[in-house]
């Protein structure tokens, strides 16, 4: 949902070409996160200047990925790559688009003027653009993009054109300009007026700002500057402001040194190449860099608000990041299974007591286990994880569990209560209706527990307590590894709430043992990758797929056949096998490829039923079933023979083998796997 990367680097000479290059590097290591169009701005050569400003902004656009820009950037030959450049703020940008279309025009950065005198880069949303335009428009602001993000630097621009003779610093410019501003933004401006600085802040969208020094860092914390003065809180207007300039404490905590470099990024992982110091920042923060100095600024501060940033240390590596020898991140993602379920329960399970322990979670048991209900809220494949665990959570927590998919939850106004406690399902932790609906719950009362793989996310850190399900950095856009780490994080809550109910004790146990071999289990299903290509090779030419099942593996039929249209952009339905005589019957014969579940659980025979169904209809089903199961394979087409493990469990195995079909198959169609067109990984946009 759009990438934003920066780099400033202050007193530390870097050639153009350097500067392109790691420009074009933070790019990719965010491309998940949109790829139709994206564009760099720089400052340019002095001998390219349109006018008297003594500095000049060079804006490079391009459709498509961040390749083709790459590919445009040595095309400018006005541009000297290696001219060396002691102080430069160069920033860049990946677009999914939402308000227009992938195009150079409408991709960022977006400008206030034909001279560049104020250019922005956003990843996020403005609600009230088009009232904004309007005004702008009336004012004489000539727009060129179909964005909504345009308005941001038009906006700028008439604050600085109306700025009389007050001397505004470049953030309280930014200030003014966030007042006005409705929806969701992660921004970074970029001024002729203000060589060598950047300005960057966010409400909803995610940005973090990586600092690196050769000395070491003064301090751990950044403290806030506050700014007590309300200034133009209503409509585009001009009242008495309040001059930061004037009375500005200039504070030195980061960048006393002579020499620093600084990345500002949507995501570490286009940070952690360059630095494993970062700040993160808060709704409404803005970070200023002047002079080499970093300073951070809010309006007011809010009651109980920590008046300082920490600076952190990022735990993440270089290599979690890299594709190695795979093909895409997606099959690396699923191949990384053993490793990612093991580091979601490692150091939480004592296998010797059978205790679970949650860290994030211990100081609130009671109040969980004296809950209402649990509510599980999600999007897409983290929903999955919801609908995957909901029996076995309802079953050791004796307490009803609703599955909530975010989206829909907030459409109904659904009812919560204080005594409710919400999850937050999301692999990011910045999904937008997950968000939204985590700000819902909590306005009603609700304890609310976030369940994410991303440290310092907005979910993570807005929620009362949570789980960090350690999987480690996801970067295919088909969530995989996420998916089955966050259900083995609901299941172990499941047994952490259950731990001293008696009666659980052996079905507890049960499933303690069943996660102590599921690394290894997981490991043996990783072996069927031959034969899973294999179908793959039948299926590719095929239009339609279904995947069909009941109880524990229903979610593995919902999230394998969203796995499959995503990447492979095949027709592809999860359909609850109980259901099938229901209507999905009619869609059966020998031509409609289906895949079927039938695990020797609760529900083996009720499957059964299913698989006649099919195959009276002359279907071919392609069945995963349990290690010699005579039965299954008489009536099945093919077979895919899984290792048997607990019924609540078996869904991680299940679903490993429909990741790895939707794999091959997109690669056979001859698609980007990592890349599906229309999607973006993180999706910051309601
Ligand atoms: C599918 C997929 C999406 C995400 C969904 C929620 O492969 O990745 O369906 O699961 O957009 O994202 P998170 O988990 O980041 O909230």
């Amino acid at each position: 949902m759009c990438g934003i990367f920066a780099y400033l680097n202050y007193c530390v000479p870097r050639t153009r070409k350097e500067i392109f290059e790691t420009l074009v590097k933070g790019l990719q290591r965010l491309e998940y996160r949109g790829y139709d169009s994206a564009g760099i701005a720089v400052d340019g050569d002095k001998n390219t200047m349109t006018d008297d400003i003594n500095n000049n902004i060079v804006l490079i656009k391009k459709k498509g990925k961040v390749k083709a820009l790459n590919e445009e950037l040595y095309k400018k030959d006005c541009m000297d790559l290696e001219a060396e450049l002691d102080t430069h703020f160069g920033m860049a940008h990946t677009r999914w688009a939402t308000h227009g279309e992938p195009s150079a025009l409408n991709s960022h950065p977006h400008r206030s003027d034909k001279n560049n005198e104020f250019v922005v880069i956003h990843n996020g949303i403005i609600t009230n653009y088009k009232e904004l335009k309007k005004y702008l428009n009336s004012k004489g602001y000539e727009f060129e993009s179909e964005t909504d993000t345009e308005v941001i630097p038009k906006l700028i621009k008439y604050v600085y054109d109306n700025r009389e003779r007050e001397d505004l610093s470049f953030s309280t410019l930014v200030e003014r300009v966030i007042q006005q501003l409705e929806g969701a933004f992660a921004l970074m401006f970029k001024s002729r007026y203000f060589p060598g600085e950047a300005v960057a802040t966010r409400r909803g969208s995610p940005l973090l700002i990586g600092v690196r020094s050769k000395d070491e860092l003064p301090t751990e914390h950044i403290p806030i500057q506050y700014n007590t003065v309300a200034m133009f809180k209503e409509g585009v207007k001009e009242k008495n402001s309040h001059n930061r300039s004037d009375n500005s404490t200039a504070v030195n905590s980061v960048g006393d040194s002579k020499a620093v470099e600084y990345y500002f990024a949507s995501d570490a992982s286009a940070i952690i190449e360059h630095t494993n110091k970062v700040i993160y920042l808060e709704d409404d923060d803005i970070a200023a860099v002047v002079g080499g100095k970093l300073s951070l600024h809010r309006l007011n501060r809010l009651a109980g608000e920590d008046p300082v940033r920490a600076i952190q240390t990022l735990q993440m590596e270089l290599q979690e990041i890299m594709k190695g020898n795979f093909e895409a991140f997606m099959q690396k993602e699923i191949f990384e299974q053993p490793e990612s379920v093991f580091n979601t329960m490692r150091g939480r399970i004592c296998f010797d007591t059978n205790k679970v322990i949650l860290g994030g979670l211990k100081d609130h048991l009671k109040e969980i286990k004296r809950c209402r209900r649990l509510i599980m809220i999600g999007c897409g494949t983290s929903f999955h994880a919801a609908v995957a665990t909901r029996q076995i959570l309802e079953e050791l927590t004796e307490l009803p569990v609703m599955v909530e998919l975010a989206s829909d939850f907030l459409d109904r106004n659904t009812p919560v209560f204080r005594d409710d406690v919400c999850f937050y399902i999301s692999q990011s932790g910045e999904t937008a209706d997950t968000l939204m609906a985590l700000r819902y719950c909590k306005e009603k009362g609700a304890l609310t527990v976030g369940i994410t793989n991303t440290v310092g996310s907005s979910i993570s850190r807005d929620t009362d307590c949570g789980v960090h399900i350690n999987a480690g950095p996801e970067i295919g856009v088909a969530s995989t590894k996420a998916y089955t780490s966050q259900f083995a994080a609901l299941i172990m809550f499941g047994l952490m709430m259950s731990e001293d109910r008696i009666s659980l004790q052996a079905r507890r146990l049960e499933i303690i043992n069943g996660l102590r071999i599921l690394p290894e289990l997981i490991k043996k299903v990783l072996t069927l990758d031959k034969k899973i290509k294999s179908i793959a090779d039948e299926l590719y030419e095929q239009k339609s797929l279904l995947v069909m099942g009941r109880g524990f593996n229903y979610a593995t039929c919902l999230e394998g056949a969203l796995k499959i249209k995503e990447i492979t952009y095949m027709h592809s339905e999860g359909i609850l096998a109980g259901e099938l005589k229901h209507g999905p019957l009619a869609l059966i014969d020998k031509h409609m490829p289906v895949i079927m579940i039938m695990m020797r659980d609760a529900c083996y025979t009720k499957c059964q039923n299913a698989l006649q169904q099919v195959t009276a209809r002359s279907g071919r089903p392609i069945i995963l079933c349990c290690q010699d199961d005579p039965e299954v394979s008489k009536n099945a087409y093919k077979t895919i023979e899984l290792p048997q493990t607990v019924d609540c469990l078996q869904g991680i195995l299940s679903v490993i083998p429909l990741q790895l079909l939707s794999f091959h198959l997109a690669v056979l169609r001859g698609y980007d796997v990592d890349c599906p067109r229309n999607l973006a990984k993180s999706v910051t946009v309601e």
